[in-house]
């Protein structure tokens, strides 16, 4: 429910966090001035530990998941947002 949620870009900016169509793949800015492809790691290490890593213009207010989901709903997740590239091709190209 929180992914569909925040997976929305619309709905994403209402509750502060980036938009995820399309972002597997896509150049990522950090709040440290870094910058990372995201990758499935990223993805993974950004829902267990959002705070690791922090997108820049955005505060680091995302809850973690740690403990709350399985290897299976993780990996679920991740396959998500990989596959919302291909699904959402309009939304993916005015990044
Ligand atoms: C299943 C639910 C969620 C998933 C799969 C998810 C996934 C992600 C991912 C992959 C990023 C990194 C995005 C990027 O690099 O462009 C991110 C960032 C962020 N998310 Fe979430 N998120 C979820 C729920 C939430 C919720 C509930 C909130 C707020 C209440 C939230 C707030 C944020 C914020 C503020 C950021 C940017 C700051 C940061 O990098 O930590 N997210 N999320």
């Amino acid at each position: 429910m929180a992914a569909a949620t925040i997976v929305s870009p619309e709905l994403a900016t209402a509750v502060r966090g980036p938009p995820l169509t399309g972002v597997f793949g896509k150049k990522i800015r950090l709040v440290d001035g870094n910058e990372l492809v995201a990758d499935e790691e990223y993805l993974r290490e950004s829902i267990l530990r959002p705070q690791a890593k922090v997108v820049e213009g955005y505060k680091p207010l995302m809850p973690t998941f740690e403990g709350q989901i399985d290897e299976d709903g993780l990996a679920a997740l991740v396959a998500y947002l990989k596959a919302s590239l291909a699904t959402e091709p309009k939304a993916a190209a005015n990044k």
